[in-house]
């Protein structure tokens, strides 16, 4: 198979961005988990938080690296020598914006194909968005996020109790 990357802003990276990346590992001989740096975008952890945690969870996949990039994905793909773009899809309202992201990727670069993969049901209401929120409001992220991203977020949103 060939080489994929799972992209993304991973703003921190929860349990159902771990189980794409882990699905993708299973499909493809290399996968590389790039961290996007947007500088449109103020996120909550630093672009080295979000590659150490990714690090950390990835770290039972032997064929997952972890890397940031730049400016055009395709670009970084084609530098990485990757064919494949893996994204997940958790509802309808992702595949408006997915579909024109994959249709401008396939015209930048007819060579790297974009490839859907659902998320598992538990994670369809998930996002790292939610997840920050409900954090900095003092909720309970159990369940939600790997526990190592769990104590990271207990410690830069500073709630206690869970
Ligand atoms: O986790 P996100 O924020 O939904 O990830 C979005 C990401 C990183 C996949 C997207 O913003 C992206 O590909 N950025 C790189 C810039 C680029 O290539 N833009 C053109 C896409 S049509």
């Amino acid at each position: 198979m060939p080489d994929a990357i799972v992209p993304g802003s991973f703003d921190p990276v929860t349990n159902g961005h771990l189980d794409i990346i882990e699905r993708a590992a299973s499909l493809f001989d290399n996968v590389t988990v790039a961290v996007v740096v947007n500088p449109a975008k103020e996120p909550l952890f630093t672009l080295d938080e979000r590659v150490e945690m990714l690090q950390e969870v990835c770290a039972h996949l032997p064929n997952v690296a972890v890397d940031s990039f730049e400016g055009l994905l395709v670009e970084y793909a084609r530098q990485r020598g990757a064919t494949v773009i893996v994204k997940g899809l958790r509802a309808v309202s992702d595949f408006e914006y997915e579909l024109q992201m994959a249709l401008m990727n396939r015209r930048l670069n007819p060579n790297v194909e974009t490839v859907f993969m659902m998320t598992a049901a538990e994670h369809s209401y998930l996002s790292s968005s939610v997840v920050k929120e409900i954090a900095r409001l003092g909720g309970s992220v159990e369940g939600l996020v790997p526990n190592s991203v769990k104590q990271r977020l207990r410690q830069k949103v500073g709630f206690q109790k869970r």
